[in-house]
């Protein structure tokens, strides 16, 4: 068990309007997913009072074919196309799976898993908590996923994902980031930091055969990180999709094939 738990993961969320995606399928091809690539740069004109941080901001926003792809699709975040694309190469998301979702604000990987694990028609596991969703900001609700309110570095959120789930997870998604600091040294550790207790986690409620997937920063996994993965996991590999901003340090982790626990071979 990693000692990051108790250490505190500051919020970063926002939030906006769910709805249905409009399924416009045109543009470039990324990962096996189509989007529209916008060629038209719009420019924003230095308002008083905003600063030239905020002004970049806003300009790369407007210019994003993801940011207007997810308003399109009523996604509440652009992320949601990192999980669609990482979903079209590793095949996640599978009806009828049981899928944690940490540091799930504003809730566009929510609203991507509801879709495609579409919990209401499932027989086998079907009730709300077939999906559960963890962020320390609040985020609005998503008809068929659970949401706690919580910080997953508290001692008590284990057991209180474990109560909402009722049952071993098939997958643990993680796309926790603390907010950037701007010290890249301090942003890795506290990225691995969140990655190794989601890690933790996992190991403690994944299903034989499970699956793992953290956000991390570029290097990758740490090489302890690493080789706990391949130890509890039959394959590790590292992806990052083409949502995922080129100028950005984040990338993947997907574990595949959890071996399961002594308490599964002993079962
Ligand atoms: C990149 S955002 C997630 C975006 C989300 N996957 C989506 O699709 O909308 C990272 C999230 O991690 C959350 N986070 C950071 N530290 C956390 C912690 N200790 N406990 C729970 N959530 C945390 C932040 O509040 C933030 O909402």
């Amino acid at each position: 068990m990693s000692d990051q738990r108790g250490k505190k993961g500051g919020p970063r969320a926002s939030s906006g309007a769910a709805g249905k995606p409009s399924g416009k399928k045109v543009g470039k091809k990324t990962m096996g997913t189509r989007f529209i690539s916008r060629t038209m740069t719009e420019k924003v004109k230095t308002a008083k009072g905003r600063k030239g941080s905020s002004t970049k901001w806003l300009q790369r926003q407007l210019n994003d074919p993801y940011v207007a792809e997810a308003q399109v699709r009523g996604y509440r975040s652009r992320a949601a196309f990192k999980l669609l694309e990482l979903d079209e190469k590793f095949l996640i998301l599978k009806p009828g799976k049981r899928i944690v979702d940490l540091g799930a604000a504003p809730g566009g990987w929510t609203q991507v898993i509801v879709e495609r694990v579409n919990p209401s028609k499932t027989t086998d596991k079907g009730n709300a908590n077939q999906i559960v969703a963890l962020d320390i900001n609040e985020m609005e609700e998503i008809p068929g996923a659970k949401i706690l309110l919580q910080d997953f570095l508290d001692p008590e959120a284990p057991e209180l994902l474990k109560a909402a789930m009722g049952g071993q997870a098939d997958v643990v998604l993680s796309d926790m980031a603390a907010p950037a600091t701007g010290h890249p040294a301090t942003d890795h550790m506290r990225i691995m930091g969140l990655c190794e207790v989601a890690l933790d986690f996992a190991e403690e409620v994944l299903a034989p055969g499970g699956m793992f997937l953290a956000k991390v920063l570029q290097g990758g996994t740490e090489n302890e990180l690493l080789t706990r993965m391949k130890k509890s996991f039959k394959t590790v590999k590292h992806a990052k999709p083409p949502a995922s901003r080129s100028d950005s340090a984040e990338s993947y982790v997907i574990a595949q094939g959890f071996r399961g626990t002594d308490k599964d071979t002993k079962a």
